[in-house]
């Protein structure tokens, strides 16, 4: 099955189910066209004559990946999907040479998903109760994953259409995320940065990396999408820490366009609920596989050797 038929058969699925909502956005529903208008704003300048043979393999913070498209933070709705869904995310994600993300809740069996061999990355969100916000920290790192990844943007948890998700949030400090440095001795992601202020703190703490994304349409609403931030982004602290970008991405060409811009992953949400939905474990492969296909094939015909040599001047704007 093609990419647009996994899709398609995916989100009819999802749609029908009681949960269907939370493929929707924050308020007015803004978000979610405006990522897809900025992502067709980009083409590509191709460079047909002497084209190469790429590679898609690539090492971000000593992890090697045979691709930069990864899973974006989710866990919610995954339990619901398939009976073993988490799991079979993370069987998907390691056959497709690839990192899974979990969000919120933590995954009770978050061990076991690292033990599959995937690199796995979990989150903790902002809660109020800072106590349990460490202790989730220390959950997360005793369950063995890769890296962690802190929620930045969920200051006031997060909202799909009028009614709110997770709450019980607030706000990080600087010295606050200072503090969450301290406690993580395995690299640290800020997930939900976009604009040169965030970044630059999530440097100063002493941040790997971090996510360029307006968590899906889930925090709050009419934010940019990554591609409108990401060179403010990469001229303050790029260099310093790697940034992953996400939010809208579907395609092999739009994943070409975020690295163009300086990201060193791009992450996938909804794409991966359509898979497991329409396919189960070898839908989630496909996607990724496919994405993965259709960038080398763009690579080679826009003169780009490796993800790290995707750069800005091989698009061309729309006036
Ligand atoms: C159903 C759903 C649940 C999500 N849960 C989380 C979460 O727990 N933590 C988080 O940081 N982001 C969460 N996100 C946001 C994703 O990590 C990601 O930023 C976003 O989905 C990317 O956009 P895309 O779905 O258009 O690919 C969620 C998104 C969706 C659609």
């Amino acid at each position: 099955m093609g990419l647009t038929d996994i899709y398609r058969k995916g989100e009819r699925l999802l749609r029908g189910k009681e949960f269907g909502w939370l493929l929707d956005a924050v308020e007015t529903g803004f978000i979610i066209e405006h990522d897809r208008r900025i992502l067709d704003r980009y083409t590509f300048r191709p460079q047909y004559i002497d084209g190469v043979e790429p590679k898609t393999a690539c090492r971000v913070l000593e992890v090697e990946l045979a691709t930069p498209v990864i899973m974006s933070a989710m866990t919610m709705p995954i339990p619901a999907i398939t009976e073993n869904g988490l799991m079979d995310v993370a069987e998907a994600l390691k056959e497709a040479g690839s990192l899974m993300w979990t969000g919120t809740p933590i995954p009770k069996n978050l061990k076991k998903l690292a033990a599959v061999g995937v690199p796995v990355v979990a989150n903790a969100k902002p809660l109020r109760d800072r106590d349990q916000m460490f202790q989730c920290l220390e959950d997360i790192q005793q369950a063995g994953v890769t890296w962690v990844g802190i929620e930045t943007d969920a200051g006031q948890g997060t909202k799909v259409h009028d009614k709110q998700v997770a709450s019980d949030c607030t706000p990080l400090s600087l010295k606050e995320l200072k503090d969450i440095r301290k406690k993580v001795s395995c690299p640290l992601i800020c997930k939900g940065v976009l604009s040169r202020r965030d970044a630059e703190k999530c440097a100063e703490a002493g941040a790997d990396g971090m996510v360029v994304s307006n968590h899906g349409a889930h925090t709050l609403d009419y934010l940019p999408h990554a591609l409108q931030v990401l060179e403010e982004i990469v001229e303050a602290v790029g260099g310093k820490t790697i940034l992953i970008a996400d939010g809208g991405f579907r395609r092999g060409s739009d994943v070409i366009k975020g690295l163009a811009f300086g990201a060193s992953l791009i992450g996938l949400g909804r794409p991966i609920l359509y898979g497991l939905a329409a396919e189960g474990r070898e839908g989630v492969r496909e996607i990724i596989n496919q994405i993965t296909e259709e960038m080398q094939r763009i690579m080679s015909l826009i003169g780009a050797k490796e993800p790290g040599k995707l750069t800005r001047d091989m698009l061309v704007e729309d006036p």
